[in-house]
């Protein structure tokens, strides 16, 4: 039987009797509310089968979870009874086995090699980049207009990631590449929600070609980057820190490990921060008291001067701000894994084969963790100690062994984009239309984020 017809027919993968969730009838209408609003269709579910529910989506048996133990114990202790998820691992026709997507002793190897390249210490070079990137920025801005901020900042979240990489300046090649990593992108997501999903393999689908196109163009830039970096002197880029780097044994990377590495940190590394940056500067401008209150934090510890990497630890209501900012829009709106064995978990029997979703999206806002969960309120992070809430409440990095692993780069990147810009413009939100966000392979604005960008008066000339 073909692929695309054992989807209609085949009994689901596994069942789960002791989990509660809705009934076959109430499975047709969840996949008709799924494809209209997938946030919709977890919180529904959850709020009426509790903290661990499940229901079956297509073949897919899925576990819904929200109980911030159960979290603890799928990501942390019993993380090696989990792979990663079904549809996280469809991102593998783009990423290869690079390490958001390997397994076992592959993906230990490799996060050994690269982790030591991002950490606190090591990334702490990048500041200058992150700095000078933003204020190469808003040159470009005119005092006054409306700027698309979404596309504004994720360019800019690209142009850090590729200059902390190579280091070289691939300016010349920079819209090749932002072209490539579009055209990529737009079909995974596509790919996500389209009929075309459902289609026997063998038929011609122009989409799949364009995609192919796209890829071939990253690969032969990405395989053209290492090629002259091997050549070239040693250096600071990250790109030179993985060639560099040997395993236990002394071997290093291949081309094809260092392509799936390089693409890996590039696609995780921009979109998730670009996302952050621009939910921020939206909250900012929908709450012009908090904005302010960053501004005097920014004017007091930067003291006239430009950011560094001295000053981000002293950005303590900046980092609360950023930190809001990720609890209320979380980039990365669920963490999935499968069971690769038949896993209890409390009381729960967690058969192999099931997909455990946890999404951010509905933990974040839990009342149970949170006061007034949908309020936008930094100074809970100032005020309540963190040991007061259950450790995965809050996971905009994931947790566990597969924690992410530029978590250090991204707090420092957006500490010091949010004060570089708070030192230069204010912002304003002119649309009326209210933020909506829809589930992507991140967490996406449905449309475009506009605001006015004016420059304080008092603002010191660039550089
Ligand atoms: C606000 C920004 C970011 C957010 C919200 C974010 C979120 C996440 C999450 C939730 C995971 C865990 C996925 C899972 O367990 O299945 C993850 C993994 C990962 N992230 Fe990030 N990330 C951000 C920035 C970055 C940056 C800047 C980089 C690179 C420079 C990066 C590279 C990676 C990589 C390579 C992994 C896979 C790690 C592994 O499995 O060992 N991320 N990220």
């Amino acid at each position: 039987m073909s692929n695309w017809l054992a989807r209609f027919v085949s009994e689901p993968d596994v069942t789960i009797n002791d989990i509660p969730g809705p009934s076959t009838l109430e499975n047709l209408f969840i996949h008709l509310d799924f494809i209209r609003d997938q946030f919709r269709t977890y919180r529904g579910i959850d709020e009426a089968y509790g903290p661990v529910s499940q229901f079956q989506l297509g073949p897919f048996c899925l576990v819904l979870v929200t109980d911030p133990d159960v979290i603890e114990e799928v990501l942390l202790r019993r993380a090696d009874a989990f792979d990663k998820d079904t549809v996280t691992k469809e991102l593998s026709v783009l990423l290869g086995r690079g390490l958001l997507l390997s397994e076992d002793d592959v993906w230990r190897r490799q996060r050994k090699m690269v982790a030591p390249s991002l950490q606190r210490r090591q990334i702490a070079r990048y500041a200058d980049v992150m700095v000078s990137e933003t204020e190469r920025m808003m040159a470009d801005w005119e005092d006054g207009e409306t700027r698309d901020i979404e596309r504004d900042i994720t360019m800019l979240a690209l142009r850090i990631v590729v200059q902390a990489l190579f280091s070289l300046d691939v300016s010349a090649r920079l819209h090749e590449v932002t072209e490539a990593v579009d055209d990529a992108m737009s079909y995974l997501d596509e790919r996500r929600h389209s009929p075309w999903r459902l289609t026997p393999d063998w038929l011609p689908n122009p989409r799949e070609r364009q995609f192919d196109r796209a890829k071939s163009k990253l690969d032969s830039i990405i395989y053209d980057l290492i090629a002259s970096r091997r050549e070239g002197e040693p250096g600071d880029d990250l790109l030179y820190q993985l060639i560099a780097a040997t395993d236990e044994g002394g071997d290093r990377m291949t081309d094809e490990q260092l392509r799936d590495e390089v693409i890996t940190l590039f696609l995780a590394g921009h979109e998730t921060t670009g996302l952050n940056l621009t939910y921020t500067w939206y909250l900012l401008a929908e709450h012009p008291r908090v904005a302010e209150r960053l501004r005097e934090e920014v004017d007091r510890v930067l003291g006239g001067g430009r950011a560094g990497v001295e000053d981000v630890s002293d950005l303590a209501y900046t980092e609360a701000v950023i930190r809001e900012s990720l609890r209320l829009y979380s980039p990365a709106w669920s963490v999935g894994r499968e069971a690769t064995e038949t896993v209890e978990l409390e009381d729960w029997t967690i058969p192999e084969g099931a997909q455990v979703l946890m999404p951010q999206v509905l933990v974040h806002r839990d009342e149970r963790w949170y006061d007034d969960p949908e309020a936008f309120r930094p100074e809970r992070w100032l005020e309540t100690p963190e040991d007061e809430r259950p450790r995965f409440a809050y996971f905009p990095f994931g947790g566990g062994p597969r924690i992410c692993v530029g978590n250090h780069f991204a707090r420092m990147e957006t500490i010091l984009v949010v004060a570089t810009l708070a030192r230069h413009f204010t912002f304003e939100n002119v649309s009326e239309r209210e933020l909506d966000t829809y589930a992507s392979v991140t967490q996406r604005p449905e449309t475009s984020v506009e605001l006015r960008v004016s420059r304080r008066e008092e603002a010191p000339a660039f550089g």
